[in-house]
C-alpha cells in the first residue's frame, strides 16, 4: 500500500523504542497513527506533539480483551480505518528452570502466565479485532489489499539463549501464528507477517550490562546492536509491499545468539 494521510496505522508498544521509532517514521510518510500503551503520560505527550488530528493516545493493555476491544473501536471511531497493525507491545523475562541464585530457584509459573499473557494472547487479542475491522473495510488498491498486520517476535523464538524459556516460548508463539493468520486472512486482502528482531538500543535491553551488550555485538556479522529507526524501515517496507505475507523476517545484522 502507497503511504499518506488516507493510511491509519494501530501501534501498540508505540511510546518505546521499535514501536515509538516506527510510529514518528509513519507520521513522517502522513499516515494517521493510533498509540496504544500503557504508559499514559509518553503516549499523551507525543498525542500532544504531533496533533490529535494526526496522533491519538489510548492507554491499553494489551492483555485485555475488553480494553483492546475498546480501543480497536475508538481508532476507527476516531479516524475510520485500519489499515496497519503494529503489535510491539511486549515484555522481556529473565530466569533459569533450575538453579538460579540459590540452587532451589526456579521461574514461576505465574511468571510464564504473565509474559505469555501479554506477548501472545495480548497479540492475538489485538490482531483478533484489528482484523474483524480490516476484512470490512475497503480495497484499498488494484491487488484488493485491505491491511497489514505486523508481529514482533525476537530471534531468540528461535535461538533462546539461557534463562529465555519463557520469553522463548512467548515469541516461538508469535512465530508459529504467523502463518495460518496470514493463510486464515490472505482471501480477505489482509495481509500477516512477523519480525524477529535481533538486539536493539531500547529502554527494554536498558538492564543489560555493556559487558553483555558487547558480547551479543560481536556475535553479530555487523559488530553492533541495531537502532530502533532501522526498524522503523523495515516496517515501512513490509507495509509497502504488498506481496508480503506469511513469512518471519530476522532483523539482526546477521546475528546467531550465542550459549553464554
Ligand atoms: N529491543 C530489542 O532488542 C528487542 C529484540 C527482540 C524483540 N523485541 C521485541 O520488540 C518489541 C518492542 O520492544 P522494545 O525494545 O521496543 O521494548 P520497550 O520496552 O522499549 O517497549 C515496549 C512497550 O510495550 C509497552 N507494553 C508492555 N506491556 C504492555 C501491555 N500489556 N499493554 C500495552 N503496552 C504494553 C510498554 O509500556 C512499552 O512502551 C517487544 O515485543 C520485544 O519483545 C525487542
Amino acid at each position: 500500500m502507497k503511504l499518506d494521510n488516507t493510511i491509519v496505522a494501530l501501534v501498540t508498544g508505540g511510546t518505546s523504542g521499535l514501536g515509538e521509532a516506527t510510529v514518528y517514521a509513519l507520521l513522517e510518510k502522513g499516515v494517521r497513527v493510533f498509540i496504544a500503551d500503557r504508559n499514559e503520560e509518553k503516549g499523551l505527550q507525543i498525542q500532544t506533539k504531533y496533533g490529535q488530528d494526526r496522533c491519538r493516545f489510548q492507554k491499553c493493555d494489551v492483555s485485555d480483551e475488553a480494553q483492546v476491544k475498546a480501543l480497536v473501536d475508538a481508532c476507527v471511531a476516531t479516524f475510520g480505518a485500519i489499515h496497519i497493525l503494529l503489535n510491539s507491545a511486549g515484555v522481556i523475562s529473565a530466569g533459569l528452570i533450575v538453579g538460579g541464585k540459590n540452587q532451589d530457584q526456579t521461574i514461576k509459573t505465574e511468571e510464564m502466565n504473565r509474559v505469555l499473557g501479554v506477548n501472545v494472547v495480548g497479540t492475538f487479542n489485538v490482531t483478533k479485532y484489528v482484523a474483524l475491522q480490516m476484512v470490512k473495510q475497503q480495497p484499498l488498491n488494484e491487488f484488493k489489499e485491505r491491511g497489514v498486520i505486523v508481529n514482533v517476535a525476537s530471534v531468540a523464538g528461535i535461538e533462546g539463549q539461557r534463562g529465555q524459556t519463557v520469553y522463548a516460548a512467548s515469541k516461538g508463539a508469535i512465530i508459529g501464528m504467523t502463518l495460518p493468520l496470514a493463510r486464515d486472512l490472505g482471501k480477505f486482502g489482509v495481509r500477516v507477517c512477523t519480525i524477529a528482531p535481533g538486539i536493539f538500543q531500547t529502554p527494554m535491553g536498558a538492564g543489560m550490562s555493556d559487558k553483555i551488550i558487547e558480547a551479543l555485538s560481536k556475535a553479530s556479522a555487523l559488530g553492533r546492536v541495531g537502532n530502533p529507526t532501522e526498524f522503523a524501515d523495515a516496517i515501512l517496507g513490509l507495509a509497502t509491499n504488498s506481496f508480503v505475507t506469511g513469512s518471519i523476517f530476522r532483523l539482526d545484522g546477521g546475528i546467531r545468539l550465542p550459549h553464554m
